[in-house]
């Protein structure tokens, strides 16, 4: 058996949830006029211009030598097992995967691992998505902990099967999102152990579910007759964070976690949404289903649709009971960008991460008041999803009954489904997706996506070259930003361009050499976290392939770039160890410091010695200058 608990968490959708193999000769034709048809469009604007020429991607002049913005010097690719940062910065870890939160538990231990007892009380381990909060003078931070290895969580001759009970309950306690106050001395950044505000939620960690979902017989189980009640989060991937100070953390790869000890439901709407979500009798190998019923859909049909939501968080009061907001829509959820309407409505944009699912937007009914309640506001209003025309405009289209011909509760649960009946434009994974605060525009990383132009996606919907999408089989990714109608994020038009194109200049001089803003001193692949800084430059991490070879040679480890939104200049700012992914970017409250999470190591990273441990670094600059 392959050891999945080896592969990131993408890594695992993509070998766990092949599409059908087929090769439908018509649509494949079609898909290769399309992208020549694109390609002539482009030609026509002279071989140097490449896909950039069509007006895809903004126009910029001398951009490649426009570093003036950014406030460091540029890192080289790096292929070793540390963290890089420029000249006059350096970077500390705050906290590792096992690290004690409160004094009464044991902390991760080289030789002897982690103890089952504890592991609600530890550091998670796969750091991500991670948000900080100042509260009353103290600094917060809620922290995703989005998978487990479970090689090295469980004892070496298991080689990563759970054997019991207990061992699926430290995998399940080791996910899910950490809070913790952390504080700076003279020594630097720390978790400061057994403050009140610490906190660990997990896999079994009480929920409450609101929204058009909630308490819809489809949410029932036999513990929760209600289907209001859900337990645990799970595997949190990015973030989101409100304006009245909450924290949202997101449910991406759910479906891995449920498997089947008998017969899979007959019922024909349970099934089809098992299909589209990836939802099988093997699971991915974490085999809960052997040993918890609830996650064992042969007993409990109904509890992988109480999971697959953004949830909310207070990080200031240890006591309360997360909120799982069905009014976002159900999906493999990476993150959700909170901004206010001009009216003060709440838009959350949200991007589902499977190769040929939809970009999501959800508009409250509400309008946010500061200080006023916020009842309502993640849950109370329409959800959309994004058509991207090839002409560069783009409209949002309500999943509502009469768009889709479900049931509201039904068009939330099955969300995907819903997005197909109205033709949402199938995307390359959307990632993260992070708004300029200086400009009536977002952005969303579509990180790659092998398939495109060759297979559907689970619901059978076309993937065809085109728009936001437009190369075949996109080994690369890009990063697209659409521009609202009326400077508004509630409109319901938009107009859109690629801001930058992933590639490889080296190797391709067709579109897989990448947009004119990459080069081979800045090229990656793969962009997924993202997120703006208080100045105006935004931040994208990278989740790809690392191996700086072939397609991908002089590109290095996966890394972390700042871009210009305004010239398209993109500069690398962090590398990651060898086998890392770089995810997850938040910044303490003065400015002076990054936290940036480091997630899947390799090698003995960052110890020296022992298994690799995902740990959250502290980048701060050498003269204690502002960092974002
Ligand atoms: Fe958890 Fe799509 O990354
Ligand atoms: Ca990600
Ligand atoms: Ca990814």
């Amino acid at each position: 058996m392959t050891d999945k608990t080896k592969l990131s968490a993408d890594e695992w959708d993509e070998l766990n949830f092949p599409r059908s193999p087929e090769n439908d000769f018509d649509r494949v034709v079609e898909s290769a006029l399309n992208r020549r048809g694109f390609l002539r469009g482009v030609l026509a604007f002279g071989s140097g211009a490449m896909v950039m020429g069509t007006g895809m991607l903004s126009g910029r002049s001398a951009l490649a030598s426009t570093t003036a913005r950014f406030p460091f010097t540029p890192i080289d690719a790096q292929t070793d097992g540390v963290v890089h940062v420029p000249a006059g910065y350096r970077s500390q870890v705050l906290v590792s995967w096992g690290d004690a939160l409160f004094s009464d538990a044991q902390g991760y231990d080289v030789a002897e691992g982690g103890p089952v007892a504890g592991s609600d009380r530890v550091f998670g381990e796969n750091t991500d998505g991670m948000e900080t909060f100042s509260f009353r003078g103290h600094q917060l931070i809620a922290i995703n902990q989005e998978y487990t290895n479970n090689d090295i969580n469980l004892p070496a001759a298991q080689e990563g099967v759970p054997a019991n009970a207990e061992d699926v309950l430290k995998l399940q306690q080791l996910q899910g999102v950490s809070v913790m106050e952390i504080a700076e001395t003279e020594n630097g950044w720390s978790v400061v152990v057994d403050s009140p505000f610490n906190r660990r939620l997990h896999h079994n960690s009480p929920m409450t579910l609101t929204g058009p979902a909630a308490g819809h017989a489809l949410m029932q189980t036999s513990a929760d007759a209600s289907g209001m009640q859900a337990l645990g989060t799970l595997n949190n991937c990015g973030s989101g964070k409100t304006p009245w100070g909450t924290y949202l953390t997101c449910e991406e790869n759910f479906n891995g976690y449920f498997g089947a000890t008998g017969e899979m439901p007959a019922d024909e709407k349970i099934a089809a949404g098992y299909t589209r979500y990836g939802i099988d009798p093997e699971g991915w190998g974490y085999d809960y289903h052997k040993w918890d019923a609830r996650f064992d859909v042969t007993q409990e049909p109904n509890e992988p649709h109480r999971a697959g939501w953004v949830v909310e968080i207070d990080p200031t009061d240890p006591t309360s009971t997360p909120v799982k907001h069905t009014g976002l829509g159900r999906f493999k959820h990476e993150n959700a960008e909170v901004v206010l309407a001009r009216d003060g409505r709440v838009v959350v944009y949200m991007g589902d991460d499977e190769r040929g699912e939809f970009l999501y937007k959800f508009v409250s009914n509400g309008v946010y008041t500061p200080g006023g309640s916020t009842e309502g506001l993640l849950d109370d209003g329409t959800l959309y999803a994004a058509k991207f025309n090839d002409d560069m405009t783009g409209e949002w289209l309500a999943l509502t009954p009469e768009s889709t011909g479900m049931e509201m509760a039904e068009l939330l649960i099955f969300t995907r489904t819903a997005g197909s009946a109205v033709g949402a434009t199938t995307m390359d994974r959307p990632e993260w997706v992070a708004v300029n605060p200086y400009a009536v525009e977002a952005y969303c990383c579509l990180t790659n996506n092998t398939r495109r132009g060759t297979r559907t996606n689970a619901g059978g919907d076309e993937t065809p070259v085109g728009g936001p999408n437009p190369r075949e089989a996109n080994q690369y990714g890009q990063i697209v930003r659409w521009f609202p109608h009326d400077d508004d994020h509630a409109a319901t038009g938009f107009a859109w361009d690629l801001y930058v194109m992933a590639g490889n200049p080296a190797v391709h001089s067709d579109a897989y050499g990448g947009s004119d803003n990459v080069t081979a001193g800045n090229m990656f692949n793969s962009p997924d976290g993202m997120a703006f800084d208080s100045t105006g430059l935004l931040w994208v991490q990278t989740d790809g392939d690392d191996s700086n070879e072939g397609d991908f040679a002089g590109q290095g480890n996966n890394q972390m770039l700042a871009g210009d939104p305004a010239t398209g200049a993109m500069a690398r700012f962090l590398t990651g160890p060898n086998g890392s992914e770089v995810t997850g970017l938040c910044w303490s409250e003065d400015r002076r410091t990054m936290f940036v999470g480091i997630q899947h190591p390799g090698g003995t990273w960052p110890t020296g010695n022992g298994v690799p441990r995902s740990s959250v670094v502290a980048v701060t600059r050498e003269d204690g200058g502002l960092v974002g």
